[in-house]
């Protein structure tokens, strides 16, 4: 009997903490131009969600594909990559490696059982405040489509 008990409240906790379930996204942004890009949404007062707390990297191209697969492991529901326009890159290429590797990553990723829109690449400059909170904006909902990560939570990893 009080094993039931404890069920039905873990049930009922359980469904609480999933109707009130916020996604967190973790964002590497690329200092010189996406980090910028942030930064001018914050000082023009551009709301977006708060469900991002923010990576700043030296460029796109920093980001080893570990960090993301690593990122998911830990928790994350989604990722936001996101690095300077094509031909604005500080270190030339970068970004357009960046955009090689992830998209070999995402196709990786979705074999593996992790849904495309977890992981998601963009381009921001430091003049684009407006685009970087539609950005974020768009992945909070496609990731609270998708719903928490549980890819790793069954402890076979
Ligand atoms: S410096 Fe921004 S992507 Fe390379």
């Amino acid at each position: 009997m009080l094993t039931l008990n404890t069920n039905s409240k873990s049930i009922a906790h359980e469904a609480s903490a999933e109707s009130n379930w916020e996604p967190k996204i973790i964002a590497f942004l690329c200092n010189w131009c996406s980090y910028a890009g942030a930064d001018l949404a914050g000082v023009s007062r551009i709301q977006y969600p708060p469900n991002i707390r923010i990576v700043r990297v030296p460029c796109s191209g920093r980001i080893n594909p570990y960090f993301i697969i690593k990122s998911l492991q830990s928790g994350w529901d989604g990722v936001l990559v996101s690095g300077c326009h094509p031909g604005d890159c500080h270190y030339i290429s970068g970004n357009l490696l960046a955009r090689r590797r992830f998209s070999i990553l995402k196709d990786i990723l979705d074999f593996i059982g992790i849904e495309k829109g977890r992981v998601n690449f963009t381009w921001v400059s430091a003049a684009e405040g407006e685009a970087f909170s539609k950005i974020v904006t768009k992945v909070v909902e496609t990731v609270k489509e998708l719903g928490p990560n549980k890819i790793f939570k069954s402890g076979d990893t």
